[in-house]
């Protein structure tokens, strides 16, 4: 649970490993006057993320971990997040998994955005699995983080309608695209609940 309890914002930290729009969407939403989060910091495990230059043109400060040694990256990650007295964390299109030990540390004050509509297709691929099982609807959802892989509690989910023409390339346009829309409701609907 986080709330607000006086303070004017929140401190966040968006975990990224590539392209970045759900970064920037979280990005736009904090710039509204009535946001109720700054974004303190963009972690990445990619050095030649796209989404880094959303953080550069936002005067947003970024940090690069190199990910060779997982204990030894989540070690560095857990200290600079304290230095940063960082209130939650969104992972927007990050691609490696925490490990229970940052988990713990910040426990229920993880988000992550899944191109599904979990608990259905869970992990990678998810618009092409969609796909080759004809599915009619998919989506996608915004959860907290738990020990086990995109299972935490549901925070907001959006179906979209799977066209027969539709690919796993205009699909994933779609969905990307309800995405950016949803992550800034999702954190604002977390912001102050008791979830
Ligand atoms: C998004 O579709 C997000 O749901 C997905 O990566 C993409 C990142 O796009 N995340 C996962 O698959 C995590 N399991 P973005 O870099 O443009 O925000």
């Amino acid at each position: 649970m986080v709330k607000l309890n006086g303070k004017k914002k929140l401190n966040v930290c968006i975990f990224i490993s590539g392209r970045g729009t759900n970064l920037k969407s979280i990005i736009d939403f904090s710039k509204e006057k009535e946001s109720p989060i700054k974004i303190d910091l963009v972690i990445t495990n990619n050095k030649n993320a796209k989404g880094i230059n959303f953080a550069k043109k936002n005067n947003i400060k970024y940090i690069y971990i190199n990910y060779k040694n997982v204990d030894k990256a989540e070690d560095k990650i857990i200290i600079i997040l304290k230095k940063h007295n960082i209130d939650f964390i969104c992972l927007a299109g990050f691609m490696k998994i925490l490990s229970n030990k940052i988990i713990n540390i910040y426990k229920n004050k993880i988000l992550n955005i899944h191109p599904s509509l979990l608990p259905r297709y869970k992990g990678l691929n998810t618009h092409k699995r969609v796909i080759k099982n004809k599915e009619k609807f998919t989506g996608c959802t915004v959860h907290l983080v738990n020990e086990k892989l995109d299972s935490g509690k549901i925070i907001l989910q959006k179906k979209v309608r799977i066209l027969k023409k539709d690919s796993e390339i205009s699909l994933s346009k779609k969905v990307l695209k309800i995405e950016n829309k949803i992550y800034p409701k999702a954190i604002k609907k977390f912001v102050n609940s008791n979830l």
